[in-house]
């Protein structure tokens, strides 16, 4: 006979664990899987924050990032800024508690969203190494401090020790070791991750000192500091019955109308009378915490029978259109580029977005496969953070799959190409806590085919030209080849001079190749650049 638990005994087991155990017990789901990957886990947990902080505190940022070797599978990572730091009071809080921080509770654009990424990094040095990180951190307002943290897993509170008084410069420095991590110079690596950081982030400055102890400098290539995050409150087009009913518990208003004038933007009085016109004035006049499920239901429904004004953009910072090709130029050199951005689009939950695009060619676009070689890359980034890992699941990359690229003479297996794509938005849908891949959501998706398939338009004169360049090119070679035998066989029949009939013939060639010469299609562009302009037209793809 089986022996049976009862009820009982199994819950002795019961108990509660804290975030910070569950994320010990599930590293992976922060970006802790893989040696490599790891790494540039923590690299990019601390670089977000240094460019949020700059951003928030209107510093242009100078960021260092030191990775050295410490024995097999172990680095030392430093990564310092010269931000806004962190007050001494805060540092535990900030660096070694999970799910706190300053930018959760706030619906605005930043790169960080959860209060997780540094609060993990020191869990990872702690769980591989078994040692705390250095923090060294001043206001501006102080000489600045040192101290060494750690978390205490079983109850996620932080442990602050060795505080001392430090003279350091305005900003943050962090230095922790970490063991099961692996520095790699790929695609997948840190040097690459802080390069397509500094694409995207042409007003920082980066220095990267590599495990050899050689100092790359990637150079800020504008002194135009992006705009400040504003928050926003959600459009009325994207919310659910669930978010209505969030937003009515912690309202303040006294009735359902002033409640949505507050909470929801967009809604004018004007609005407010063409949803009292669908729902009725008694659904208006209610106080907000007593909405039920089906009159925050009828609520949504109403939002949806309604014109509304597109999202204001102002809450969202893109990185724009100029600093677009001026990053591109600056990293990538190409040849040919267009540049696409989209105008703010929203997605569930009512949130904005904005979709930039852009097409490079030529220069150190794409990836060099073998000498003279190339094939295409997409380089996906979200509110200006690269996203290395997890491709295959990313709405950029689902998007940027499903354009026929050969309909602009594109071949992403062949040519050297980057596509380039940054969603920007007060909340990017992550697919998951490591915030490595962007969500599939429709919406996110179609905007992305549209920039993608606008940029295409841009850029396929250029390559179809080029195309027209290089077969002309070729024939013109062959035609030029044959030009000394003609002239000797010319020559033997009429008698006369062979240098002379072949410098004629020879120019007779040049003068119908003149454009190839001049290596210039009639068909290509002008400009090496062009802007993109608007166009929902959308192909039917
Ligand atoms: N370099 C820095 N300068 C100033 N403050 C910082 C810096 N790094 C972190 N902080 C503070 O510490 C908090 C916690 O950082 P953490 O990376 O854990 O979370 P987050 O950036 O808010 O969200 P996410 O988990 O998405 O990264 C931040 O919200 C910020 O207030
Ligand atoms: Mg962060």
């Amino acid at each position: 006979m089986t022996e049976t638990n009862s009820a009982s005994v199994i819950f002795k087991e019961f108990k509660e664990h804290s975030i910070a155990e569950f994320f010990k017990k599930n590293k992976q789901m922060l970006g802790y899987s893989g040696l490599v990957h790891s790494l540039v886990t923590v690299v990019h947990e601390y670089v977000t924050n240094s460019l949020d902080a700059c951003e928030e505190a209107g510093i242009l940022p100078d960021i260092s990032v030191e990775v050295r070797p410490v024995e097999e599978d172990r680095y030392l990572v430093r990564v310092r800024d010269n931000g806004p730091g962190i007050p001494k009071k805060f540092v535990g809080k900030a660096l070694a508690t999970i799910l706190a921080g300053t930018k959760f509770h706030r619906y605005m654009q930043q790169r960080g969203q959860q209060g997780i990424g540094a609060a993990g990094c020191t869990m990872f040095s702690q769980i591989t190494t078994g040692k705390p990180v250095i923090v060294r951190s001043s206001t501006g307002d102080d000489d600045g401090y040192s101290c060494k943290v750690y978390i205490d897993t079983m109850t996620n509170k932080p442990v602050v020790t060795e505080v001392a008084n430090a003279e350091v410069p305005r900003g943050l420095e962090v230095q922790g070791e970490f063991g099961s991590v692996k520095y790699e110079n790929s695609d997948h690596g840190v040097y690459e991750y802080l390069k397509r950081t500094a694409l995207a982030n042409p007003h920082a400055q980066i220095e990267f000192i590599d495990p050899n102890g050689k100092t790359n400098l990637l150079m800020r290539a504008t002194d135009i500091i992006p705009k400040r995050p504003v928050p926003v409150k959600p459009h009325p087009l994207g919310v659910s019955v669930n978010d209505i009913l969030e937003l009515a518990q912690i309202s303040e208003s006294r009735k359902v109308s002033a409640f949505l004038m507050e909470s929801l933007s967009r809604v004018s009085q004007g609005k407010i009378d063409e949803i009292r016109k669908i729902v009725g004035a008694e659904a208006l006049e209610m106080a907000p915490r007593l909405l039920k499920w089906d009159d925050a239901k009828a609520l949504v429904k109403a939002f949806k029978a309604i014109k509304w004004i597109a999202p204001d953009s102002s809450s969202i910072s893109a990185i724009g259109e100029q600093q677009v090709k001026t990053a591109l130029k600056n990293i990538l050199n190409p040849e040919y580029m267009y540049v696409v951005e989209r105008k703010p689009g929203i997605f569930a939950g009512g949130v904005p977005f904005v979709v930039e695009a852009a097409l490079a060619y030529g220069g150190n676009s794409g990836k060099k496969v073998a000498e003279d070689a190339y094939e295409g890359n997409i380089l996906r980034f979200a509110n200006r953070v690269p996203l290395l890992f997890d491709s295959g699941g990313c709405a950029i990359t689902v998007a940027a799959r499903s354009i026929q690229w050969k309909r602009y003479g594109i071949d992403l297996d062949t040519q050297p190409v980057s596509v380039f794509v940054n969603v920007s938005s007060v909340h990017i849908p992550y697919s998951g806590v490591g915030k490595e891949s962007i969500a599939q959501e429709d919406e996110i998706i179609e905007e992305i085919k549209l920039a993608l398939m606008d940029a295409g338009r841009g850029i396929q004169r250029y390559i179809r030209g080029k195309e027209r360049i290089g077969t002309e090119a070729g024939k013109y070679k062959t035609i030029m080849r044959y030009t000394k035998q003609l002239s000797k066989d010319v020559s033997a029949l009429t008698g006369e001079d062979q240098g002379k009939i072949e410098s004629e013939l020879a120019a007779l060639v040049s003068s119908h190749y003149k454009d190839i010469l001049n290596d210039k299609g009639s068909e290509t562009p002008e400009e090496g650049e062009a802007a993109g302009a608007q166009d929902d037209s959308g192909e039917g793809q």
